[in-house]
Parts: structure tokens; sequence; C-alpha cells
């Protein structure tokens, strides 16, 4: 659609979790003219949400390389070691800045920064605010220093589509803002800079630990701007999420890693600890292998749900430390001091997402990507617990530094994949054949249920086809609506362009699932249960061509 109204800016930031206010903070202090744009209100999106905490190494004895090993076994073989060894080097100094910001974290009676555990890392090295209420703390600081600094932001804006100049340079955004005064209706940013920082993708599924907003926006706009996008496949379920009940829709609460970290068990109905065993970390592997496990004990078992021991912290312990999912659990009818938690994995982190190098340029010039949209290569096949605050942090630095050095003119990342041989561009195969046509809010649960059914947890080339199928009819008949000039056709507003934005990156998240034909990290495919370094340790790219934007 047309703008109807525009602002000048040299940098406009989308979204507004720890990525998008660290590089909006970073670039108004530099003096850019800095304007950030969210969906819903600043606070809202992922990061509020985040429970355990953030992972670098600031505990004693702990160095940048135990962490950097960690990370890269986490990965699968599909890390990009100069991007994770940028993440733990610089992610000490990160999280010292973010407390010189204003976030509290919690610390020890010494006065040092307190430590827990998480899945796949070697040592206490997570560090946690309000026990168990990380995202809110950094939130509520960064949200803070916002408003102190007194920077233009716009609320209840969902970006549409990037503009670009006659070179194909980024020139600014399009976006449709819902009731704020003079910016109503639909308008644009003009900035030669364009950071897109809006978090994931969960909502693709049925059930899981990502807010209502978390709709692929970001990713689907980069699509249709012809930014190339890699691993996309690889989408981490959380182990341990609250089962609320079969056919359980939207976000559900998440019970943190920290609570294994802290020494809980995870049973079958019998109270068999079933990950000892397993895995030289037990209940701490890799969060793969611990929801692959939970979900194999659940088709062993035919039930929904695991269980959750941690009666042995007492009411003080979950009370001081958990107490955020104290009171979820509670809330639910389930006192986890006196019983076992019943948990199933939800789909929680999209490790894929809009390539960019290290300075989180993307392959168009002047766009930049940061956070859980973007595919740094710090995660690999499988994100390690709580380096995702730490990247948001970490990148968004580098972002407002490469700004602010080449303002206006940023330069644009080579094409392909940095760090691991032979990329695969995936541009011309598999890949959405027209231009997404607008679909019908309705769509949004049919959307859920068929990636859930085709493409969760657990994959194989037959369930990936039916999805494949199914989204393609959705697709088809919208598309034909729109030809045929019908009544049915969508009418434009967010839950529309919502919803076109998770059918465009279902659909490609499931044609790169289906071309990888092994299993690895958090993609598990049963009809190719080994991983194959041999063929597959390559990233799967995609790149629209002008004629499927
Ligand atoms: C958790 O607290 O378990 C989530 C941590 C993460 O996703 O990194």
């Amino acid at each position: 659609p047309a703008p109807g109204w525009s602002l000048d800016a040299d940098v406009v930031v989308v979204g507004s979790g720890v990525a998008g206010l660290t590089t909006a903070l970073r670039c108004a202090a530099a003096g850019l003219a800095t304007v950030v744009v969210t969906k819903a209100r600043l606070d809202d999106g992922s990061t509020r949400w985040a429970q355990g905490g953030i992972a670098a190494a600031l505990g004693e004895g702990d160095t940048p390389e135990q962490h950097l090993d960690d990370t890269l076994v986490a990965g699968a073989g599909l890390c990009d070691e100069a991007a994770v060894r940028t993440l733990v080097t610089e992610g000490p100094d990160a999280v010292r800045r973010l407390i010189g910001t204003g976030a509290h974290f919690d610390t020890t009676e010494s006065g040092d920064i307190a430590l827990t555990r998480e899945g796949g890392h070697h040592r206490r090295r997570i560090a946690h605010a309000g026990g168990d209420a990380t995202g809110a703390e950094i939130s509520r600081a960064l949200v803070e220093a916002v408003r102190e600094a007194a920077l233009h932001t716009i609320e209840n804006a969902l970006v549409l589509d990037l503009l670009t100049d006659a070179e194909g340079r980024t020139a600014g955004v399009t976006l449709h803002v819902m009731g704020e005064g003079q910016h109503d209706g639909v308008g644009a940013v003009r900035a030669p800079a364009v950071v897109l920082a809006t978090g994931g993708m969960g909502q693709v599924f049925s059930a899981t630990t990502n807010p209502a907003v978390s709709t692929g926006d970001g990713v689907a706009l980069a699509l249709r701007a012809g930014a190339e996008v890699s691993d996309l496949e690889f989408v981490q379920f959380h182990p341990t999420v609250l089962f609320l009940g079969s056919g359980s829709e939207g976000q559900q609460p998440l019970v943190s890693e920290a609570v294994r970290g802290e020494g809980a068990h995870l049973v079958d109905a019998s109270g068999t600890r079933f990950m000892v065993g397993q895995h030289e970390l037990a209940e701490l592997a890799p969060r793969d292998i611990v929801a692959k496990a939970i979900t194999r004990r659940m088709e062993q078992h035919g039930t929904e749900h695991m269980y959750l021991d941690a009666r042995h912290f007492g009411a003080e312990m979950w009370e001081q430390r958990f107490p955020t999912i104290l009171a979820a659990c509670r809330a639910h009818g389930i006192d986890p001091v006196t019983e076992p938690i019943p948990v199933a994995p939800a789909a929680h982190y999209a490790s894929g997402g809009i390539r960019t190098d290290l300075r989180g340029r993307t392959t168009v010039p002047g766009l930049y990507a940061c956070g859980e949209v973007a595919c740094t290569g710090v995660h690999g096949a499988n994100r390690l617990a709580s380096n995702s605050l730490l990247e948001g942090l970490v990148f968004a630095e580098r972002i407002a530094a490469d700004i602010v050095e080449d303002r206006p003119r940023a330069g644009a990342a080579e094409s392909g994949a940095p760090g691991v041989p032979s990329p695969l561009i995936a541009a011309e195969t598999g890949t959405p054949r027209t231009p997404s046509p607008l679909i019908a809010p309705e769509a949004r649960s049919t959307i859920q249920r068929i990636m859930t059914r085709g493409a969760g947890v657990l994959r194989s080339a037959e369930s990936l086809a039916t999805a494949a199928d199914e989204l393609e009819v959705l697709h088809n008949s919208a598309a034909l609506a729109v030809e045929a000039d019908e009544p049915k056709v969508a009418v434009p507003g967010v839950e529309a362009w919502e919803v076109t934005n998770l059918l465009l990156v279902s659909r490609v998240l499931v044609a790169a699932a289906r071309q990888r034909e092994e299993t690895r990290g958090c993609h598990w495919r049963e009809d190719r249960p080994e991983r194959d370094d041999e063929n597959w340790r390559r990233h799967l790219v995609v790149r629209l061509t002008p004629e499927r934007r």
C-alpha cells in the first residue's frame, strides 16, 4: 500500500527487544537520528519472557574458550567459529555495559554476579535477574534508558516492506500503525539504514513459548526484499514447557532450564529419571537431546507429557529462586513444591534467520538484522541455552558501530554462508513459485496445525511433503481468489499481513527441512536418523528471485 505519511531518519530500528533497543540506544548516543518502531508496546516481545538468563564467561575459572567449546558442540557442526568467538569474547564486557545501562542482576553474598547452569554448559555461566525474570529486568532497564534518551518511538506499528532506491540500496520501511496519532495508518520511515530486530517466528507452530507477536515478520520482509535467509529448518523446541492439556494453543509458560540447572529431575510417570545414562550431562544435555529424549519417552508411554520433579527444592528455594515459574504453575493448578510439573517440548527459538556477516549486515546494502531474526552463525544447528540475549547485545553494538562508521552508506554482506564450505543456495528449488497473496487471518490456526503436525519436533519426508502440499493449497487458493477478484480476498490489515508472513516463512522452512535429508541439531528426521557430515555439513541459504517475492 502507498504510504500516507512519512518521516526521515538516519536509522530505523524495527523491534524493541534487547537487540533493537541496544542498537537504537548506541546509534542515538552517537548522534544519529534514530527511530524505533515496534509492533506492540516497547516492552512487548520475546525478551521480556526470557527466564533463565544470559550466558557469558564471567565466573572464576571460566573462559571465553570454554564457552566457545560448549557453543560449538551444541551447534552440531554448523556454527561459524569466527562468529562464536566474537560472541564469547565480547560477551562479558557487553553484559557489564548492560549493567551500566541499569539492569540489575542477582548477586552472591559477596556481591559477585550469581551464576547458574543450563543445558549444554559445562560451567555455571548464566547470569540472571529477579531469580527467573531476567528478560523482564533487561527489558525494564532498556525501555527506561530509551525513555530517558527521549528516542523517537512508534508503537503498535507493523513493518510491511523495505523501501529501496534505484540502486537497490535500503531507503527505509513502510509500516502500518494502529491508532498512534500523527502516525496513524500506512506510512513510511525513510532512512539509509534499517535494522531488523523483530524476534522470532514461534507462532508458526500451535504451541510455543513465544508471545503472539512472534510471527516471522522480519524474515518475511527480508525474503520479499531479496535478502538471503539461512538455516530456517533449525527450529529449537524447548524441552520443558508447562503442559496445559491436550491441544493447548498459543503462548505456553516456560519452565526454565535453570530449574534443571539447579538440580531438578526429568522423570516419567513411574518416577524414572530417563536422561540418566543417555548423556554425560543427563538432564543438562544440550536442548535438542533432551527434547528428543522427552518426545521418545512420550511416544513409548503413549502420553503427551513427562514430568519435571523439583519438590526437593522446598518452598523457600522455589519462592526465592523461581518466583515467576512458581506463580505460573500455581496459576494453572500445579504446585511444584508438592508435585512434579507436567512438561512437554514446544517451539521456542529460530536458530536460523536473515543471514548476516559479523557486522550484522545482510546481503541487501543498508539492511541489518540483529537478535533472533538474524542468522549470524553463532547458533549453527541448535542454539546453546542463554546465548540469545547475549547475541542480541553483542551484535547490536557491532551494528551500531558499523552504521556510525559508514554513515550513510553501509555495505552489504557477501553472498553465501561464512565459515562452512559450500553453502547450498536454494533460490530455485522448493521455495514459493509465485509472490505471496494476502492471506485471511482465519488461516492462522490452520497454518499452525499444519506446521505442528508436519514440521514439528519430529519430522519425516512424508510429514514434510504433506505439510508442503497443505501450505501450497492455502497459498494457491488465496492467489486464485486475488486473480479472480473474488469477494473472499483478504482485507488488508495487521492480522492479514501477519498471517501472510506466517505462511511465507512456513513454506520456506518446510522447503529447507525437506531438503536437509539428515538429522542434525534440532532438525530431527525420523526417516534420516543419522547426521551426514559428508553431504550436509553446510547451510541452506534461501533467496527469493524477484518473480517469487
Ligand atoms: C530457559 O530459561 O530455559 C530459556 C533459556 C534460553 O532459551 O536460552
